[in-house]
């Protein structure tokens, strides 16, 4: 039996596609400025190529990685380096009109700590966009709530979309946070 192919990217991407063209309908995808944290081997990249985005920078803890990612010839710029809690340096504030983050946001990876962080990249009213397994979710959901209260983002679609696990065919969620509406300090 031929096993289940990795499958987040292109729903991902899709649902991310049809947010933007929703919010922006006069959008230059071409020039749409995203950061794919934790980029990986630069699948996802490749899907919002194909969708027409050609503005987007790879960002991963792992030089092997981008390596991999340089090879699909989509990004821009590659970031080596780890998103914590932590300040960073070689990012702008307010830099990005969009991140993504596929199949990376759970225990050892990008952990609850970083959405703070993650947010200060994207510009006022600016995309974050993410999937989590349902077993994780629990362990950001308070994080998740405590930016809303805050008033720092504002949730915008949560789909379900396919996911792999341990060759396993499941399902994920798929998050849509809107950024903050004003300049992040
Ligand atoms: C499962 S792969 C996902 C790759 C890609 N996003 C995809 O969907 O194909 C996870 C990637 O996240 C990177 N990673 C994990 N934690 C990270 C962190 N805190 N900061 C930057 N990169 C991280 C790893 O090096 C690895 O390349």
């Amino acid at each position: 039996m031929q096993e289940p192919e990795y499958n987040v990217p292109r729903p991902f991407v899709r649902h991310f596609d049809a947010t933007v063209c929703n919010l922006f309908p006069d959008v230059d995808k071409k020039s749409f400025k995203i950061l794919d944290v934790a980029a990986g081997t630069g699948l996802l990249g490749l899907e919002l190529n194909k969708l027409g985005y050609q503005n987007i920078d790879a960002l991963d803890m792992s030089q092997e990685m981008l390596n991999r990612a340089k090879n699909k010839k989509v990004y821009t710029k590659l970031i080596c380096t780890a998103i914590t809690d932590q300040r960073m340096n070689g990012i702008e504030t307010a830099e990005y009109d969009a991140l993504t983050c596929s199949s990376a946001v759970c225990a050892g990876q990008v952990q609850p700590g970083a959405f703070a962080k993650m947010l200060n990249f994207v510009k006022p009213g600016g995309l974050l966009c993410f999937n989590i397994s349902f077993l994780e979710e629990k362990n950001y959901d308070g994080k998740f709530k405590e930016l809303e209260e805050a008033g720092q983002w504002r949730l915008l679609k949560k789909e379900r979309i396919p996911f792999l696990l341990e060759k396993q065919l499941e399902e994920c969620y798929l998050y849509i946070y809107e950024g903050q509406r004003k300049v992040p300090s």
